[in-house]
């Protein structure tokens, strides 16, 4: 009977395993994959998803500036994706006079439409797998010689699949941790201008309360369109640019969304490790995020005080700040999570089946006690990592100052070549420029002291920079007392040659001069320690990671036959089904599966930093002047809605589908209660939050009155 009930239970788990997790490449759907979807509602052909011959969805989804997802929707080259992809190009198209960010902007023809310097999208042009041709070049080779070759390989096959001058660009992906690669070839296209936006109060409403929870209340879109030469080929700015004509868009619905509907998503998530160990997960909770987390906060705390006093100081902050503070809130509550669900736990029961499996398999068998040893031997300088890359690298002015390292080594190098060393002058000539216009001092020299003390607080005494905190105890007083470090860092920004013109041009004369300066002492003393005595082995800790990872998942490929695996993400194009569906995060509280704007309005504070509404919303919300967008059902504006699909960070701006291929509204983030979602999808509590299609269209027509843009797309009613 017991066996009986476990085969039961195990053919079921294999077989939800299908639904809702899984982020799977668009070329191998497979038979099983594409037949589950069917099944789940998609009323689509699998040559209409991906095909490389004729127009399909793959077409419209573009890779979104370095780090979303966009969709194109109208032939002219529109394109949706969220306010916060759009954050850093609203930014710099704003001054205090004409302010985007705080009041919106609608563009009424092409003409006023904005240009964004060093933004780009990227059309996939296909994906070819070459695993075949790389293994055979690998062969048996092991370790750091196996890496460096793979690199190499795979350096050489990306050569050949691009074409600069067409500007396209080939990048293979190593899937499932090395044991397949796949060659991913796009086109990009620099000419990209912002068309529209809404308010910040309504792009990022709730702010960084309301981020990475339901029920929410942001309208996070924005619109841009791309531009090309006149045949449509990729080309740099110019006025004699057009709008590009795309193989494929995708038609937007107004029909709104029910519980339990059809939803796909596509697009480009970052990355997932859902075959972490446990031992990998403990470091997290134990170390990395904790570290990350408080070294943030402070981070966070200073920016945002002198955000608050000054407008100029907002605008020029406020990009930076949103990225910090998004992963801070994420790893926080990634933390939180995996210890709730005791993740390492199951992680390690996991473990356990596969060593079973493995003892009499001399490939295998090995895996996890060489494994166990590689973090053992690892996890003492593991903190310190983390207090280089968020703490002495956290201050602007550090990470610029370490960045002059390689100067002081060409000038300390007998035959450097004259114009090596001047090409790396006028490189930080360039870069000195870029940080002095986005320099704000007076967070900056707090976030210099709090990091350095920080440091010597938590970071083991052996660990120090020899002779840093000796000559600061010297000089300024008691390592114990805060004001120490306050007064260094005050002589610090006062001394450096950064921000002193005579000072800094009198380093070009004289690079090696560099040493003397206080910042950068204080940066290559840190960084110096780090790289010579503890990066060696953090790159071992790699090499073998990674090895181990490659063998382990070959090994549960063997250990599960005919199972269909999808690979974790690595920000390539991937396709992810669900539905639309309420959920219960705890005990007797059940979550509906939209957001209206009555919640908006419950939620508006007046004049609050994060909860203020714009008046014009104010208005038409009064009246229910909703239009065309009404939910008609519930006589009030949907805004946002969430599904089961399984996505992460670099989907932001994702375009949702229905069964139809129809956009429903734009993914842009998860729920707290899976953000342990990148190491364990948990099927019960895993939720996408979306923005509503017809919130997008609401805003932009009846609020920013741009009924240009409602005409360029195929409504679908
Ligand atoms: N959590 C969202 C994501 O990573 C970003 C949301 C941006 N909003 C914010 N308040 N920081 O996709």
């Amino acid at each position: 009977m017991k066996r009986i009930l476990a085969a039961i239970v195990l053919s079921f788990t294999l077989l939800r395993s299908y639904a809702d997790e899984g982020m799977w490449l668009p070329l191998l759907l497979g038979k099983q994959v594409y037949a589950d979807m069917v099944k789940r509602g998609l009323k689509l052909s699998a040559d209409q998803l991906y095909s490389m011959n004729k127009a399909s969805i793959k077409d419209a989804i573009v890779i979104f500036g370095r780090g979303c997802t966009g969709e194109i929707v109208s032939g002219s080259g529109l394109i949706f994706t969220n306010h916060h992809c759009g954050y850093d190009a609203i930014a710099s198209a704003s001054s205090v006079e004409h302010n985007y960010l705080k009041d919106g902007f609608y563009a009424k023809s092409f003409q006023e439409e904005i240009p964004s310097h060093g933004l780009s999208v990227q059309f996939l042009l296909k994906i070819e797998d070459v695993t075949k041709e790389v293994e055979a070049e690998l062969g048996n080779l092991k370790g750091a010689e196996r890496a460096k070759k793979q690199s190499e390989v795979i350096a050489s096959i990306n050569a050949r699949f691009s074409d600069p001058a067409k500007s396209i660009e080939a990048r293979i992906s190593p899937l499932f941790k090395s044991n397949q690669f796949l060659v991913f070839v796009y086109q990009r296209y620099n000419d990209v201008r912002l068309v529209g936006t809404p308010p910040e109060s309504i792009g990022k409403y709730g702010g960084d309360t309301d981020n990475w929870e339901w029920p929410r209340h942001t309208g996070d879109f924005s619109v841009f369109r791309v531009y090309a030469d006149k045949d449509g080929n990729p080309a740099n700015y110019s006025t004699t640019n057009l709008p590009l004509k795309p193989k494929h868009f995708l038609p937007v619905s107004i029909k709104g969304v029910k519980d339990g509907d059809y939803a796909m998503i596509f697009g480009y998530p970052g990355s997932t490790n859902r075959y972490e160990t446990s031992y990998g997960v403990k470091l997290k909770t134990d170390i990395e995020n904790p570290s990350l987390v408080g070294l943030r906060d402070i981070r966070l705390k200073y920016m945002l005080e002198e955000m608050k006093k000054d407008p100029a100081v907002k605008l020029k902050l406020a990009s930076d700040f949103a990225g910090i503070a998004n992963y801070w809130k994420f790893f926080d509550g990634e933390s939180k999570q995996l210890l709730k669900y005791k993740v390492a736990d199951q992680k390690a029961k996991e473990e356990a089946a596969f060593i079973k499996w493995a003892q009499d398999k001399p490939e295998y068998k090995d895996i996890f006690s060489d494994w166990e040893k590689a973090y053992a031997s690892w996890r003492p300088y593991a903190k310190h990592r983390m207090y280089i890359n968020e703490g002495v690298m956290g201050s602007p002015l550090a990470a610029f100052a370490a960045s002059l390292m390689n100067i002081e080594r060409l000038a300390a190098t007998p035959n450097t070549k004259a114009e090596d060393l001047k090409k790396a002058l006028d490189d930080a000539e360039e870069r000195r420029k870029a940080f002095l216009e986005a320099e704000n001092k007076e967070s900056d020299v707090r976030i210099l002291a709090t990091t350095a003390q920080m440091f010597y607080n938590d970071i083991d005494k052996n660990q120090h920079p020899i002779g840093f905190y000796e000559n600061l105890k010297g000089n300024y007083g008691d390592l114990k007392d805060d004001a120490t470090y306050r007064k260094w860092a005050t002589d610090v920004f006062k001394g450096t040659a950064i921000f002193n013109d005579a000072k800094w041009e009198a380093f070009k004369k004289n690079p090696a001069t560099i040493q003397e300066d206080p910042a950068f002492a204080y940066a290559s003393a840190f960084l110096k320690n780090w790289n010579s005595k503890y990066m060696p082995f953090f790159q071992q800790f790699n090499t073998q990671n990674n090895e181990l990872a490659r063998l382990y998942l070959k090994g549960i490929m063997q250990m599960n036959p005919g199972k269909k695996m999808y690979p974790d993400a690595t920000f390539t194009m991937r396709v992810s089904y669900g539905n639309v569906k309420s959920y219960q995060p705890r005990d007797a509280v059940k979550y509906d599966y939209v957001c209206t704007m009555k919640g908006v309005l419950e939620k508006y504070k007046p004049g609050d930093y994060e909860f203020d509404l714009p008046k014009g919303l104010l208005e038409l919300a009064a009246k229910k002047d909703y239009g065309q967008y009404i939910d008609k059902q519930r006589n009030d504006l949907v805004v946002s809605f969430i599904t089961t699909n399984d996505i992460t960070g670099g989907n932001s701006g994702s375009p949702v589908l229905d069964a139809n291929g129809n956009l429903i509204g734009l993914a842009f983030d998860g729920n707290y209660e899976a953000l342990s979602h990148k190491i364990a999808f948990d099927k019960d509590l895993n939720r996408t939050i979306c923005v509503d299609v017809r919130y997008v269209l609401w805003c932009i027509d009846k609020l920013g009155g741009a009924s240009n843009l409602i005409r360029e797309l195929k409504l679908v009613r």
